[in-house]
């Protein structure tokens, strides 16, 4: 009983200290985390160095840390970035981690890693490759769904709870018949945005707001193994421009919303 009405009296302290450092204008000691997959390259790679050098505390993830050699030279740089495996095509290998971080407040989740596959196995007039099929939903559209719910409790203690998945704008099933090809892929990001547009109506009374963000072409090795490298921009300026939509977004109805802001039609 004792200890309860100390902890009680400790907690009421806690919270006086904080909002009177508030009040008195004091900058907040709030240290943000997040938690990005796919960071051993590509615009995962640039979220992790952007966030560490906004001084998050970056919990990047890695299908195979032992290849991740930039991603381990940004860790020796940076005390607030740490690396964990994590493979999104095994469900274990998700819950082992969110095992481990059981109680770590996560603002932000942003499930960036994503698979293309070869496109000559998603093309009509080619054989399509069943299994790849297979993957490439597991990984786009099954895996942000299983990291949400994995990582809930988190997000829900985090001061930011945010959820979000990188999508794409040839996922939009309003522009699908503009063009072929790429066909899995496509049905890969349209049913993570239905996903996670359904997951944010879950979850919108307990104040997560999830975004779905478009980077535009990006000069990564998914842009060139689709064929349509040589236009696109750097992942550097991606995931800066991304990382502006992540701390504007304020919404809770999950829309896509573009790398510079504007809203693609779902
Ligand atoms: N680049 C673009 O133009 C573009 C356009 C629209 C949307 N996007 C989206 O943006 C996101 C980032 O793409 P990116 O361009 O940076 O692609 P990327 O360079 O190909 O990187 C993809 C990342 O996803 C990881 N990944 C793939 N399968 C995985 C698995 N089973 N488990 C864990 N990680 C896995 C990769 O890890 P490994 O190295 O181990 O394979 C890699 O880290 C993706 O969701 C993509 O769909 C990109």
């Amino acid at each position: 009983m004792t200890k309860v009405l100390v902890l009680l009296l400790a907690m009421t302290l806690a919270a006086f200290g904080s909002s009177a450092a508030l009040a008195a204008g004091e900058p907040s000691t709030h240290v943000p985390t997040l938690l990005v997959t796919g960071a051993n390259r590509g615009i995962g790679l640039e979220f992790a160095r952007q966030y560490v050098e906004r001084e998050w505390k970056v919990i990047a993830t890695a299908r195979d840390p032992s290849n991740a050699s930039e991603l381990q030279q940004l860790a020796s740089q940076h005390s607030n970035l740490v690396i964990e495996k994590l493979d999104l095509a095994d469900n274990a290998s998700i819950t082992a981690l969110a095992k481990k971080y059981r109680g770590q407040p996560i603002d932000v989740l942003l499930n960036n890693a994503g698979y293309l596959g070869e496109p000559d196995g998603q093309a009509l007039g080619k054989t399509f490759d069943y299994p790849m099929f297979e993957e490439i939903m597991r990984v786009n559209a099954y895996a942000p769904l299983l990291m949400s719910q994995a990582f809930l409790e988190n997000v829900l203690a985090g001061e930011q709870k945010k959820i979000i998945a990188l999508t794409s704008g040839i996922g939009s099933v309003t522009l699908a018949s503009r063009f072929g090809g790429l066909v899995f892929y496509r049905m890969s990001k349209a049913s993570l945005d239905l996903g996670m547009r359904a997951l944010q109506a879950d979850v919108r009374s307990r104040g997560i707001k999830v975004g779905l963000l478009v980077p535009g072409e990006v000069e990564t090795q998914m842009l060139r193994d689709s064929g349509y490298s040589g236009r696109g921009k750097s992942p550097d300026d991606a995931a800066r421009a991304l990382i502006g939509v992540i701390d504007g977004l304020n919404d809770q109805d999950a829309k896509l919303l573009s790398f510079d802001g504007t809203i693609v039609p779902f």
